[in-house]
């Protein structure tokens, strides 16, 4: 079968086999017959460039459920099926006055994928609610719990991308929410003047979801319309002294500091500041409101958009000697 509807870039590749499973006995049964070497596990395609066709046994992990786990007078510890769309999960957290996760409204892909790489956006990152997950190991077929700690998040990083790799399959994610006294987070980017244009003097979760979203809108395309996998490269961390000679020749460089010694760069400011906002090679291209996300226009393939990748770090390379790597897994 196709995979190009489990992707979110849209990719026209081949699947061998594809299996969907909605229950871990389902889940024990395809991995009691099927060698782990021969197993494509497959979340929410949200944030992935196949590049060939797949010639493995694709296991879609479709677990749904929502569930209250235990609940105090301030916070509640809910746990989602790995299945369940991200957004919507967040949407029901709002619904529900749970407060936390706000600010990751509007990120594609399921909740069992978000651990992997420790979704972030505006000033927030899934460590930070996030309380454990389970997980089926694939060589023992037990579950597995991870505590926050356990599964070493790090940006867009975890156990699950080094250490763990390959060997677990997530299958619920646990979140610790308030129920009042929201902490709100509102300074990352242009949050508190969109409550300020809307005149919203004391945000709810809920406004603060309502900014988000229509931020996210205002600059990253839809993969319902247009392919895409969010942002394709990781900002680029360097040392202070990288970034000082940088400021010699760009003094409007923006950086997040990261620890003392170094610096996050904007991997979008660096290729819109290299006049690759919007260029285009057939229908690969790079979004033209935000420079960090590649785009699908309808018939790319997998190595269309690599091969635009690839000559974007090139440039990057020469112009700032900086090298940047992608958030994307190329498969
Ligand atoms: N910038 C440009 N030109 C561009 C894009 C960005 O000059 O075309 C500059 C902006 O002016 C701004 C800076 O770069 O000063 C940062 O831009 P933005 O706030 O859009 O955030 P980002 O660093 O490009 C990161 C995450 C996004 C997340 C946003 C908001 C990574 C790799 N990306 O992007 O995450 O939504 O911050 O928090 O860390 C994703 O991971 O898929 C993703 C979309």
């Amino acid at each position: 079968i196709s995979l190009k509807p489990y992707n979110t870039f849209g990719i026209d590749v081949k699947a061998r086999n594809f299996v969907e499973v909605t229950s871990v006995e389902e889940l024990r049964e395809v991995l009691k017959n099927t060698y782990a070497s021969e197993l494509f596990i497959l979340g929410g395609g949200s944030n992935m460039l196949l590049t060939k066709d797949v010639q493995k046994t694709v296991v879609y992990i479709n677990l749904k459920g929502i569930e209250i786990l235990e609940e105090n007078k301030n916070d509640v510890l809910v746990k989602a099926m790995a299945g369940e769309n991200w957004h919507e999960f967040v949407l029901y957290c709002i619904d529900h006055s749970f407060g936390g996760l706000e600010n990751l409204s509007l990120i594609p892909g399921k909740v069992g994928t978000a651990p992997i790489q420790n979704i972030g956006a505006y000033g927030v990152e899934l460590k930070d609610s996030f309380e454990s997950c389970t997980a089926l190991d694939i060589q023992t077929l037990q579950l597995k719990t991870f505590t926050k700690e356990e599964c070493h998040f790090g940006y867009r990083d975890s156990i699950f991308k080094n250490e763990a790799k390959g060997k677990y399959i997530i299958t619920s994610v646990s979140f610790r929410l308030s129920k009042n006294n929201h902490k709100l987070n509102t300074t990352y980017g242009s949050i508190d003047q969109f409550l300020e244009d809307k005149g919203v003097k004391t945000p709810t979760i809920a406004n603060v979801s309502e900014a988000v979203i229509s931020i996210r809108q205002s600059k990253l395309p839809n993969p319902k319309e247009l392919g895409n996998s969010g942002s394709f490269f990781k900002n680029p961390v360097v040392s202070k002294e990288v970034l000082q000679k940088l400021q010699q020749q760009y003094p409007e460089i923006p950086f997040y500091e990261v620890d003392g010694q170094q610096v996050k760069i904007p991997a979008g400011w660096l290729i819109d500041h290299a006049g690759l906002k919007g260029y285009r090679e057939g229908d690969a291209g790079v979004h033209t409101r935000q420079a960090l996300v590649l785009v699908n226009y309808g018939n790319a393939t997998g190595l269309d958009i690599l091969q635009l990748a690839e000559k974007i770090q090139q440039k990057i390379l020469d112009m700032f000697g900086i090298e940047i790597s992608p958030e994307v897994n190329i498969i």
